[in-house]
């Protein structure tokens, strides 16, 4: 399997962290942010990747991660979003790099020490998503459970109002190729972006999708206190070994 890293967007939320470089370069303890998505993907086989970037400091990448060998990877791509068009219009630019495959892809402010090993190996079609129980769904997308069989889950929200669930959707999925496809289906949200969470629940009314919860920590990057809290995960687990 291939891995898609996003890492477009103009991190405004970061602003005036964001000024000088790409948020996704920004530290998290003793790394640039970027490292660990890559990493996770490392972790579960995977030595073909692509990152999707873009805004004014996108050249910053090619400095920093150069051809990805120092980073286990056998073969990485990089790629340019014009527009902040969001989750799965970045994504769409991916459909050449993954050649007819499936795909695992990773938001790039995403830092987890899950391993998904098990779920890139047995992943055969339709799409794969990892829940992780927040005590702020409202922040992200939101899994919404059939009342009869709460192990299904009958629609994803985005950042709702009122969650009908703890658990978060998190920035890890895994999708057959069709999923470029259902991306041509998707219309712009209130926010002018194509979303990921569409998507999501495309495969869902399709009956296709299974879920799993995350096992370890996992959060996002994209936000003060989120960025600052990530890097004193990774300064703490660092400092046990
Ligand atoms: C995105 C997705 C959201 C998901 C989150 C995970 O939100 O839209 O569904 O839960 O990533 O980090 P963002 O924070 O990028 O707006």
């Amino acid at each position: 399997m291939k891995g898609v890293v996003l890492a477009g967007g103009l991190g405004t939320r970061l602003y005036p962290l964001t000024f000088a470089t790409n948020k996704h370069l920004l530290p998290i303890y003793d790394k640039p942010m970027v490292y660990y998505p890559i990493e996770t993907l490392v972790r579960a086989g995977i030595d073909e990747v692509i990152v999707v970037t873009g805004g004014p400091h996108a050249g910053h990448f090619l400095r920093v991660l150069k051809t990805g060998e120092e980073l286990g990877l056998k073969h990485l791509a990089y790629t340019f979003q014009e527009k902040e068009g969001g989750i799965a219009e970045a994504l769409s630019l991916c459909e050449d790099f993954a050649e007819g495959g499936p795909v695992a892809v990773i938001l790039g402010d995403n830092t987890t020490d899950a391993d998904i090993s098990k779920a890139v190996k047995t992943f055969e079609a339709g799409a794969r998503i990892f829940l992780k129980r927040v005590p702020d769904p409202e922040r992200f997308g939101v899994a919404v459970f059939d009342p009869k069989d709460k192990k299904k889950i009958i629609k994803i929200e985005e950042k709702p109002k009122k969650p009908k669930s703890n658990f978060a959707v998190t920035g890890l999925y895994i999708y057959d190729h069709r999923v470029f496809d259902l991306i041509r289906k998707c219309k712009p949200s209130k926010r002018g972006e194509l979303e990921i969470t569409d998507v999501n629940n495309f495969y869902i009314k399709e009956g296709s999708m299974d879920w799993a919860i995350l096992k370890g920590y996992w959060s996002d990057a994209g936000t003060f206190e989120s960025l600052f809290k990530s890097s004193a995960f990774w300064a703490r687990k660092n400092q046990k070994k």
